[in-house]
C-alpha cells in the first residue's frame, strides 16, 4: 500500500496508473476508520482495479471548531486497517497542502441544503463541496462510493457531480450497524458507556417511525410521536426528525411509494451529536 501525503506524488503515481489503463475507486474519509468505512473499500475494491481511500480531516466542513478540534486522529490505526483491507493507495494531505489559501468559491445547493444538517450546520455542504470537488480533481477517479448514512451528502454530491460534469459514477452504499442497531460512527468512540447503552435507541426510534408511516400514519403526527419517544430519556436531546422523499429531501405528508421515502434524525447523547436514517 502506497502513502502519499503530497498531491504532486498523488497525481504523478495515479497518472502513471491510469495511462497504464487501470480504472480507480476512490472512497474519501476524514479517518477514524472504523468497519463502515472498510466496507467503502471493499466494495471498491471489487469494482475497480485501483483502490485509493483519502484521510483528510477537512476544516471548511466544521461549523463548530470544538468539533473540529475533537474529531478523532488515527493515522496509523486507519493505515493498518486500510491496509488489512488490501487498500492500494492511501491520500493523507495536511490542511496547509489541502488549503494553501481559504477558497473564496462558495457552494450554494440550494433547498438541498435548508433542511436537516443543512439548516442545523451552516456552510457544512460548501465544505463537503469544496473539499469532495478539490479530492476528485487530484485523485480523477472512475467511481467514488460514499455511505448513506450521510443521505443529505450523497444528495448534495450527486448534485454536485451533475452541475459540474465531473466524469465519474457515484456509488452510494448501505450503512453498516453495529449489532444492537446503532450505526456505526467515528463519533460512537466518544461516547460514555451509559450513552452507549442508550445509542441504539435512535435506530429503534427510526424503525417505530418507519412502521406507524407504513401503517398510513401523517408524516406531522409520526414528528409528534418522535418528539415524545425521547422524553423519558432525558440524556437525548432530538434535533430533528425529518420525513423527506429520498431523491430531493423535500419534507413529504406521508409514505411515498418503496425505496421512496427517508427518514432522517440527528440527537445529542451526553454531548455528542449522532444522526442516522433509513430510507423504505
Ligand atoms: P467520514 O465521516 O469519515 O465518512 C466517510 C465515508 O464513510 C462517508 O461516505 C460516510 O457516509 C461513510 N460512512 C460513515 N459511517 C458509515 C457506516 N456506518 N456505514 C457505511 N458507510 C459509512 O463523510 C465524510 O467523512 C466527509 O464529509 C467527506 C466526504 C470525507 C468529505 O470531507
Amino acid at each position: 500500500m502506497q502513502i502519499f501525503y503530497t498531491i504532486a506524488e498523488t497525481q504523478q503515481y495515479l497518472k502513471t496508473q491510469q495511462k497504464a489503463g487501470k480504472t480507480i475507486g476512490f472512497v474519501p474519509t476524514m479517518g477514524a476508520l472504523h468497519t463502515g468505512h472498510i466496507s467503502l473499500i471493499e466494495s471498491s475494491k471489487k469494482e475497480n482495479d485501483l483502490t485509493v481511500c483519502s484521510i483528510f480531516v477537512n476544516p471548511t466542513q466544521f461549523n463548530n471548531p470544538e468539533d473540529l478540534k475533537k474529531y478523532p486522529r488515527t493515522l496509523e490505526k486507519d493505515a493498518e486497517l486500510l491496509q488489512a483491507a488490501q487498500c492500494d493507495v492511501v491520500f493523507a494531505p495536511s490542511a496547509e497542502e489541502m488549503y494553501p489559501s481559504l477558497p473564496k468559491l462558495k457552494f450554494d445547493f440550494g433547498t438541498l441544503e435548508t433542511v436537516m444538517e443543512g439548516k442545523f450546520r451552516p456552510g457544512h455542504f460548501n465544505g463537503v463541496g469544496i473539499v469532495v470537488s478539490k479530492l476528485f480533481h487530484i485523485v480523477k477517479p472512475d467511481k467514488a462510493y460514499f455511505g448513506l448514512k450521510d443521505l443529505q451528502q450523497v444528495a448534495v454530491i450527486r448534485q454536485m457531480v451533475a452541475d459540474l460534469s465531473f466524469d465519474l459514477t457515484i456509488v452510494p452504499c448501505p450503512t453498516l450497524r453495529e449489532a444492537d442497531g446503532l450505526a456505526m460512527s467515528s463519533r460512537n468512540m466518544r461516547l460514555s458507556a451509559e450513552a452507549r447503552a442508550l445509542a441504539p435507541h435512535i435506530y429503534q426510534l427510526l424503525l417505530l417511525a418507519k412502521e406507524r408511516l407504513q401503517h398510513g400514519e401523517l408524516s406531522a403526527d409520526t414528528k409528534v410521536f418522535a418528539a415524545g419517544y425521547f422524553k423519558k430519556t432525558p440524556e437525548f436531546e432530538l434535533e430533528y426528525l425529518e420525513i423527506a422523499d429520498f431523491d430531493n429531501l423535500a419534507p413529504v405528508e406521508q409514505a411515498q411509494e418503496p425505496g421512496k421515502t427517508a427518514i432522517c434524525i440527528a440527537a445529542f447523547l451526553g454531548g455528542v451529536r449522532l444522526i442516522d436514517n433509513i430510507v423504505f
